[in-house]
């Protein structure tokens, strides 16, 4: 990697070894200049602020619940448009349990029972739905469990086989953010800046067609994500949007523009919540949902850069500083490690070893690293020095 200096040519390498070398230090310099854009200033860490928003309406027929119509205040929560947020596709309800005794659920660990002593009274397990009052009680024709105290009747663990909020795929979602490069006063958001007001209403993203629109429809993006609109309804999962703002503001504020991207990032996601109410009895009831659905996670990350006088000097700088170090890595390996480093010394070193004659003239490096006492050749030389 070092210019050798083929023997017997003196001290300095022949002219296309050393071009060679300048030429190569010129082109590192240049890709650190040019292609890393080593002549900006960057901001990597702006400001960001994300709001959603998504639209739909979906009619849904349930029998404990009837036909039931779904829009935004139903099928999204939380419902106030953050980065991150969940899109209800499906969900299991269990309706009007009050608090009571009922028998638990048999698919519960330690819930069957065949006699009352198979159920502690006051037991209770990570699983179970509710405190075990010491019965044992039928459940129904095939199982007996230990009665419990909770609410009640207990939720049936039964799977979803087909999705109950289908329309979803039709939704669309609406993404608004605005990056702000604190560094260069600069902001811009993905939604503003056109000439038709009604262009952020209507049009959809597509990769191709329209990609800087922020409206994306649910069933593109989960496709887009690499998932099957239908498996994520049924069994819920997570989606990750990547939203990329990567700006050369040399190029004008029109160039700065975000780039999307879709992952897939889990194939089931569920959660339970309750709706609650006051009978007119005085009893307090709920509903119970246990609520499958696509959480999407909203991820902003940007970088801008900006010409700026000091990046480039210290662009220009460290090639330079590169130069100076190649040489004295080459010095190093030449004078210390290599086969013929005693040839080195000499051509290098010559004239500081004879003490009567005068410093050659034609010496244009200066002997910058002195000769160490333990160096073998220095004595060997010294043997072999004129009387
Ligand atoms: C979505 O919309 C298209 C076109 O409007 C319609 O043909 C399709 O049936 C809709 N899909 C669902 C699941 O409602």
């Amino acid at each position: 990697m070092c210019p050798r200096q083929p023997s017997g040519t003196g001290s300095m390498g022949p002219p296309g070894a050393l071009a060679g070398w300048g030429l190569l230090d010129y082109k590192t310099e240049k890709w650190a200049l040019l292609a890393k854009k080593g002549y900006q200033e960057r901001d990597l860490d702006p400001q960001i602020s994300v709001i959603t928003k998504l639209k739909g309406v979906s009619v849904t027929q349930i029998k404990e619940l009837g036909n039931r119509l779904w829009d935004v205040a139903d099928f999204v929560k939380p419902a106030q448009g953050e980065n991150v947020f969940f899109l209800v596709t499906n969900f299991h309800v269990t309706p009007k349990q009050v608090q009571g005794r009922c028998p638990e659920h048999p698919s519960i660990p330690l819930a069957n029972c065949w006699a009352h002593e198979d159920c502690p009274e006051g037991e209770t397990g990570t699983h179970s739905h509710g405190i075990k009052t010491g019965q044992c009680v039928v459940f129904n024709g095939t199982h007996r469990t230990c009665e419990i105290w909770g609410w009640c009747p207990v939720e049936s663990s039964t799977a979803p086989v087909k999705p109950l909020l289908v329309q979803a795929e039709n939704f669309t979602l609406f993404i608004k953010n605005t990056v702000t490069f604190s560094k260069f006063n600069f902001s811009k958001s993905n939604a503003l800046e056109t000439w038709d007001n009604t262009y952020f209403k209507h049009c959809r993203y597509d990769p191709f067609s329209s990609p800087f629109c922020p409206v994306f429809r649910i069933g593109d993006l989960v496709a887009a994500a690499g998932g099957a609109f239908e498996d994520l309804a049924l069994l819920g999962g997570a989606v990750g949007v990547r939203v990329l703002w990567d700006c050369n503001l040399d190029a004008g504020s029109s160039d700065c523009r975000p780039h999307y991207s879709f992952q897939l990032q889990e194939w089931s996601y569920n959660f339970r919540t309750a709706t609650h109410w006051w009978e007119t009895s005085g009893v307090e009831a709920r509903s119970l949902f246990k609520l499958y659905g696509i959480r999407f996670d909203i991820l902003v990350t940007g970088q801008a850069g900006k010409f700026g006088l000091i990046p480039t000097t210290i662009t220009l700088g460290t090639g330079a500083a590169w130069l100076g170090m190649i040489t004295f890595f080459c010095d190093l390996l030449l004078l210390y490690v290599d086969g013929e480093a005693h040839f080195y010394w000499k051509t290098k070193y010559e004239e500081a070893k004879a003490p009567k004659v005068p410093a050659k003239p034609e010496q244009t490096e200066p002997a910058s690293m002195p000769l160490p006492p333990g160096y073998p050749g220095a004595l060997e030389e010294a043997q072999h020095l004129p009387p």
